[in-house]
């Protein structure tokens, strides 16, 4: 069986539903279940038991060393994070927790569970570790993309806690030979996406008829992945990357981001035309900047694909179309995670930006 850490937040959970249809094998899910876990992302899993869901805290020591002896995992993939950019600018600390300090108990816990294994087990074992491309820092508009090589230059504190975790994830294997692999992945959209994140809070507010919120001149560019692709990206990588390596996830879909959200008007203007007519794009609006705003990231995936032979199986404009439709037939999940907390972090981070 495999661990997942996070397997309640969006890209975890796509993951475990992935996991589960496509390879069948048990997989123990530990999530804290922060405001951005949902145990509604997995229902279909209710009652399967190739399922097992643990809340917790991968910085609990005991709790992960109690999980590694009872289920003895072939591998650990670890998604756990807190993952959004503008509320770490608002409060760094969590950051710091969960990403550096829960990130290095963890690596811990899996030293002295590996350490103790043998054979086969032990040569079998692989510790994969989630981060992201904003590591590297932003590009000028004529920059290559980034490619393995390039250098960490983080920005923000959530960029830089993840860059501190992959660094752990690779002392760990230079320094004890943990067999580590880290995939950095671009800017993913699809199902069960929080609302907080540009296309699926575009979507949600066009759909309640709220302003738009774009930062600054709309014109920063992100790459764009469906969280399906970056799933099969990464059973790829456990399956055949080499350990110690790292693997660039994308889409080769860069975009700016005033021209995701009019796409996103557009398919909306399309598949569920505004009650009073006219388009969606009417409710744009330019808001102020996200403090550092990085202005470009590229991601180059070249050596997963010339190595692992992985391709995205979805275009930006399948994806969007599906992620569009996911949104319009689950207004009862939309409903459920605008909770109170989700209402009172709206009036904060757009009250600021306004
Ligand atoms: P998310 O915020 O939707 O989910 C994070 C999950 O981790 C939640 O279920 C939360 O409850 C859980 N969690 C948080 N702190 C925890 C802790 N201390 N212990 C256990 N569980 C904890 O994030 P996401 O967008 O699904 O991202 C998952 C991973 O992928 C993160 O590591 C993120 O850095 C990385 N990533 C995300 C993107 C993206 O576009 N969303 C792109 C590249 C990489
Ligand atoms: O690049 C990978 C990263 O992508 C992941 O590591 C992060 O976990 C994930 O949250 C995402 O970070 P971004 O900051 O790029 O995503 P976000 O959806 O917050 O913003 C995307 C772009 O849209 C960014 O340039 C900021 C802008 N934006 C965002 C929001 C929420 C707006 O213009 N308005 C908004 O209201």
């Amino acid at each position: 069986m495999i661990l997942v850490t996070g397997g309640a937040g969006f890209i975890g959970s796509n993951f475990v539903l992935d996991w589960v249809s496509a390879v069948g094998e048990p997989v123990v899910n530990l999530d804290k279940l922060t405001y951005a876990g949902n145990l509604e992302n997995l229902r279909s899993l209710q009652g399967d038991g190739r399922h097992q869901f643990v809340q917790g805290d991968i910085g609990d020591g005991a709790l992960v060393e109690s999980l590694l002896a009872r289920h003895r995992p072939r591998a650990i993939l670890n998604f756990a994070a807190e993952s959004h950019v503008d509320r770490s600018i608002h409060a760094p600390g969590t950051f710091i927790e969960t990403n550096v300090v829960g990130t290095f108990r963890l690596l811990e816990a899996v030293r002295a569970y590996w350490g103790a294994l043998q054979g086969a087990e032990r040569e079998a074992f692989r510790f994969l570790h989630v981060s992201t491309d904003e590591v590297y820092g932003s590009l000028g508009p004529r920059d290559p993309a980034f490619t393995e090589q390039h250098r960490y230059e983080p920005n923000s504190p959530y960029s830089a806690s993840k860059a501190a975790s992959d660094h752990l994830v690779r002392a760990y294997h230079h320094t004890y030979g943990l067999p580590v692999l880290t995939t950095n992945c671009s800017n993913n959209y699809g199902p069960y996406h929080f609302p907080e994140k540009l296309i699926p809070l575009m979507i949600v507010n066009a759909l309640a008829g709220k302003p738009l919120p774009v930062y600054g001149d709309g014109q920063q560019v992100r790459d764009w992945l469906y969280v399906g692709d970056h799933c099969s990206a990464i059973r790829r990588v456990l399956e055949a990357g080499r350990t110690g390596e790292t693997y660039n996830v994308g889409g080769w879909n860069e975009k700016a981001n005033l021209d995701v959200v009019r796409t996103v008007c557009a398919l909306l203007d399309e598949l569920k035309p505004r009650a009073g007519g006219g388009s969606y794009g009417e409710q744009v609006t330019f808001v102020k900047d996200r403090p550092g705003h990085d202005r470009r990231y590229a991601i180059d995936a070249r050596r997963l694909e010339r190595e692992l032979g992985w391709k995205p199986a979805e275009t930006f404009e399948t994806g969007l179309r599906k992620t569009v439709q996911w949104y319009l037939a689950n207004t009862a999940w939309v409903e459920h995670v605008q909770s109170g907390a989700y209402r009172e972090w709206i009036a904060t981070q757009y009250a600021s930006a306004a």
